[in-house]
């Protein structure tokens, strides 16, 4: 694991293996971190000659610089400071890690121009270097990708550090949830992680099993859960940082381990990635232990639905009737779209947890993606307020999020013919709202918002800035969310 601190110390005469400076293009680079005054005239000359601009995203490796004590210092762009925000903050820093974690490192210093930058730039660059130097290749005997051993930042506030980098903590639990491959992640040994995870960084964990899920109505899940050998689980995980008493936010999350599409079998294609389908689940999991971790003074529950979607001879037939936790009757018109009825219980569960408001997070549709592409979170809602909350939110700390409507029209494609409700809509046209209709359905008054993360959750191949596989989107939002709210 990565230590992350503060430091004061110059960064020309810094021991580290590595000293990356972070540079506008449109300042006098002196101006920006002082101490760069002895090494001025190389700097300028690195500009006249065309090598260093400071361009976003310009990453120049120098060897040996003379009045640097650091063995490699990496010239990192930062653009125009007025076009300078959380997003490029992330990825500069990160495309930064990613290119010095080629190697295996010792100790990585960062001076970025501390007085030029908001704390949120600041503790979305931490986050950003913290990830950058870590990637997918988990079962890899010769690894592509060292996480550096020790990242300082000259001048940020320590506990600024201290907080970006448990949050960066959570973002890569998730990422690395979602990474694991579905032989090794199920539902099971998923419930043991989670375990694991609440124990050392102090969440509670209550474990529903098969039998439990029974003797609750769940049969929405376990519909679900039929057509698969393995074994359905819900988890529900608590942080108690508020008054007793105090009603909690909840964080609902779609964990389908492995999405085959039951008897609506995917093509092979489709089915490569998905093992992501527990992306939402994983979110939720990455957003507790940050928060737990950094000891958030609200109370929050999480609650994830943990199944496999898999086609054996007992699996979920077209025209099947399941009845949810709720009472509602679901009349099955295809078995892929089995997140929302996963969804439909977890959120009945969630609600008897007595939550203020609940927001759940779900690799839910391709239709969310074919809406607003590969980068951008949906989210849905009853209650705008909440939405708004969190879109200002997303906004502040970088990740693309848009809000898609909620027509009743859309409602009305789900009403069933012989149950209450159909777990699809007429035909594929509006499918990200059609499924948020669906989930509607079961959280009747409390206010609640839906993040469809199925773009934005899993990166089919890397990008100069982060590795392929799980990106941990909305974590660092929804931490701040929290934060905000305590
Ligand atoms: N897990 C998928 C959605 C998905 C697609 C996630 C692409 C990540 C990337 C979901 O369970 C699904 O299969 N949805 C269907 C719904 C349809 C059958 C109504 C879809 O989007 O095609
Ligand atoms: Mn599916
Ligand atoms: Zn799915």
């Amino acid at each position: 694991m990565t230590k992350v601190a503060s430091t004061q110390q110059n960064p020309l005469e810094t021991s580290a293996e590595v000293l990356v400076l972070g540079l506008f293009s449109d300042l006098p680079f002196v101006d920006q971190i002082s101490d760069l005054k002895p090494i001025t005239e190389l700097l300028d000359s690195l500009v006249e000659g065309k090598h260093f601009e400071g361009k976003i995203h310009e990453l120049v490796p120098l060897h040996g610089l003379s009045g640097v004590n650091a063995k490699v210092v990496y010239l990192l762009g930062l653009g125009e400071k007025e076009k300078f925000n959380t997003e490029k903050a992330f990825s500069a820093t990160s495309l930064a890690t990613k290119s010095i974690g080629a190697k295996q490192r010792g100790q990585v210093v960062f001076a970025l121009p501390d007085s030029l930058l908001s704390d949120y730039e600041k503790v979305t660059s931490i986050q950003g270097a913290y990830c950058g130097c870590r990637g997918q290749d988990i079962y890899k005997n010769e690894k592509s990708l060292f996480p550096v051993e020790a990242l300082s930042f000259y001048q940020f506030d320590e506990n600024l550090v201290l907080v970006a980098s448990l949050t960066a903590q959570g973002i890569q639990t998730t990422r690395n949830l979602v990474n694991q491959a579905p032989n090794m992640l199920f539902p099971e040994s998923f419930a043991k992680q989670i375990k694991k995870l609440g124990s050392e960084s102090g969440f509670e964990v209550e474990i529903w099993d098969e039998e439990r899920l029974r003797n609750e109505d769940c049969g929405a899940l376990l519909g679900v859960a039929q057509g698969s050998r393995r074994s359905p689980y819900l988890v529900i995980m608590r942080h108690h940082g508020g008054p007793s008493g105090q009603q909690p936010l909840a964080l609902v999350g779609k964990g389908v381990t492995f999405d085959s599409g039951g008897l609506s079998l995917k093509p092979s294609d489709a089915m490569l990635t998905m093992k992501c389908d527990m992306g939402g689940a994983a979110t939720v999991v990455g957003i507790m232990e940050a928060i737990a971790r950094q000891e958030v003074p609200t109370n929050v529950v999480g609650v994830v639905g943990l199944v496999e979607n898999m086609p054996d001879g007992n699996a979920l037939k077209l025209g099947d009737i399941l009845t949810a936790k709720s009472g509602k009757t679901i009349e099955i018109h295809n078995t892929d779209a089995e997140g929302r009825l996963v969804l439909a219980d977890a959120l009945c569960v969630a609600r008897e947890q007595n939550p203020t408001h609940i927001i759940d997070f779900a690799t839910l549709t391709g239709a969310c993606v074919v809406a607003l592409g590969l980068e951008v979170s949906g989210l849905m809602t009853n209650n705008q307020e909440l939405c708004q909350e969190v879109l200002s939110v997303a906004d502040t700390v970088g990740e693309p999020a848009w809000q898609l409507p909620m027509f009743d029209s859309f409602g009305k494609q789900i009403q069933g013919k012989i149950a209450d409700i159909k777990n699809v809509g007429e035909g594929r046209w509006g499918g990200a709202i059609t499924a948020a209709k669906f989930l509607e359905e079961f959280v009747e008054e409390t206010p609640w918002l839906h993040i469809d993360i199925a773009g934005p959750a899993f990166l089919d191949s890397p990008k100069p800035h982060l590795d392929g596989g799980g990106t941990g989107c909305m974590v660092r939002t929804l931490v701040e969310v929290i934060r905000n709210r305590s």
